[in-house]
């Protein structure tokens, strides 16, 4: 138990573990929040918000399979920005925009996009398997950045080229990352957790951040899991793994080098402070849960052959924007660019990688199948 005792036992080393020095790296401001429901609808406000409830047994015995096989997976998701795109149009008022000389209404942001896009590029120094593929376009003098899946996303797409079996399996897992939410919160605070509902994963709460990051300025939604009204008001990301990542050193090394970086970088940048780990056996049962301050991420990694380095996560992230910035100039919603990163053989291990001399972009022709902004967005009658 050496390796969970020290992977679950780190002492801040004084003050606050609150205080997280990372995340003042973004300036962040919550500037709204909102809601998607179970018909993936748009409702500007936070209905959709649930609040933890810390389990009380040691070993809690979540099942995370019940319920699966009356689990319909929602539809492919290819509209992955709109939700932040309606969000805008919801709250023109929070741009505080100057109208400009030539009347054209400016968003007053150098960037929005999803949360995910900037944890993903913050982990792209670290990261040796997964390529980065970006779609921007440049509108109203602002850069809309989107994610284009190369992994996960779309469980339909990854599905196909599984064998039937390892198809289930992978799916079991995703309705067991959405059940283990289901166990830990409830819809108001004090609540019970309904356990007999269908999960749903559609239903999201967003905050909206305005964020600044060296010279640049960013408006980004993120999905937040739960509220701890019970605990200094925390916003808490959850999160399920092995339980082996807990228990075997060298499981719980390749958890802090790969699995960690990733909580840290989405829950740093949506101003998430605790994280709240569900481990599974081998029965996807949760046998064990344990919490981690998002401020405590970075130290707890310390120990790590050659650790993952928050500097450089923020650093990358400010070249990368910085890149973007440089290479597309033309401001027009047609014009679509792609931004790709192809991994190199593990860069954690090569101290001199330099990540941004391997981004790429590309400009994408005319209609092309990566062009994202609706028309419902550009020609919105508020501009
Ligand atoms: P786990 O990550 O706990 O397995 P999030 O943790 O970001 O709030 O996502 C909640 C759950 O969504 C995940 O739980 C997982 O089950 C599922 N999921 C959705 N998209 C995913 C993706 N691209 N990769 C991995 N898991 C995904
Ligand atoms: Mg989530
Ligand atoms: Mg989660």
């Amino acid at each position: 138990m050496a390796a969970a005792k020290a992977f679950l036992q780190h002492e801040p080393e004084s003050g606050n573990p609150r205080h997280d020095p990372w995340s003042a790296n973004l300036k962040l401001d919550e500037v709204g929040r909102f809601s998607m429901d179970r018909d993936r609808k748009f409702h500007n406000d936070e209905r959709m918000m649930r609040y933890y409830v810390k389990p009380s047994a040691e070993v809690p015995g979540f099942a995370l399979r019940d319920g699966y096989e009356t689990w319909t997976t929602p539809e492919d998701e290819k509209d992955h920005i709109n939700e932040m795109l309606m969000w805008v149009i919801h709250n023109k008022e929070k741009f505080q925009e100057q109208p400009s000389e030539d009347g054209i209404v400016s968003l007053n942001t150098d960037f929005v996009c999803k949360r995910g896009l900037l944890a993903r590029v913050m982990c792209t120094p670290y990261e040796n398997n997964e390529e980065l593929a970006i779609a921007v376009t440049k509108f109203r003098g602002t850069y809309f950045m989107c994610e284009i899946s190369t992994v996960l996303l779309s469980p339909e797409e990854e599905l196909e080229e599984l064998s039937e079996e390892e198809a289930k399996e992978l799916r079991q897992l995703l309705y067991g990352g959405y059940k283990f939410e289901q166990y830990v919160t409830a819809d108001k605070p004090g609540g019970e957790p309904d356990t007999t509902k269908p999960v749903n994963s559609c239903e999201q709460f967003y905050r909206v951040l305005r964020a600044g990051l060296k010279s640049h300025s960013l408006v980004y939604c993120g999905e937040v899991d739960a509220y701890d009204p019970e605990d200094d008001n925390q916003f808490v990301e959850l999160k399920t793994s092995r339980i082996a990542d807990l228990l075997i050193p060298r499981r719980t090394n390749n958890f802090k080098r790969f699995k960690l970086i990733r909580t840290w970088a989405q829950s740093v940048t949506t101003g998430v402070d605790k994280i709240v780990y569900g481990f599974r056996d081998d029965n996807n049962t949760i046998c064990a849960v344990r919490d981690l301050q998002t401020s405590q991420i970075p130290a707890i990694v310390q120990d790590l052959d050659s650790p993952w380095n928050p500097r450089v996560c923020f650093s990358f992230l400010d070249q990368f924007l910085k890149f973007v910035k440089s290479r597309i100039t033309i401001a027009n919603h047609k014009s679509v660019y792609l931004v790709t990163w192809q991994p190199s053989k593990k860069p954690w291990n090569k101290p001199y990688y330099d990540p941004i001399k391997d981004v790429r972009c590309e400009r994408m022709g005319r209609d092309s199948d990566h062009a994202f902004l609706p028309q419902w967005f550009v020609e919105w009658d508020g501009w």
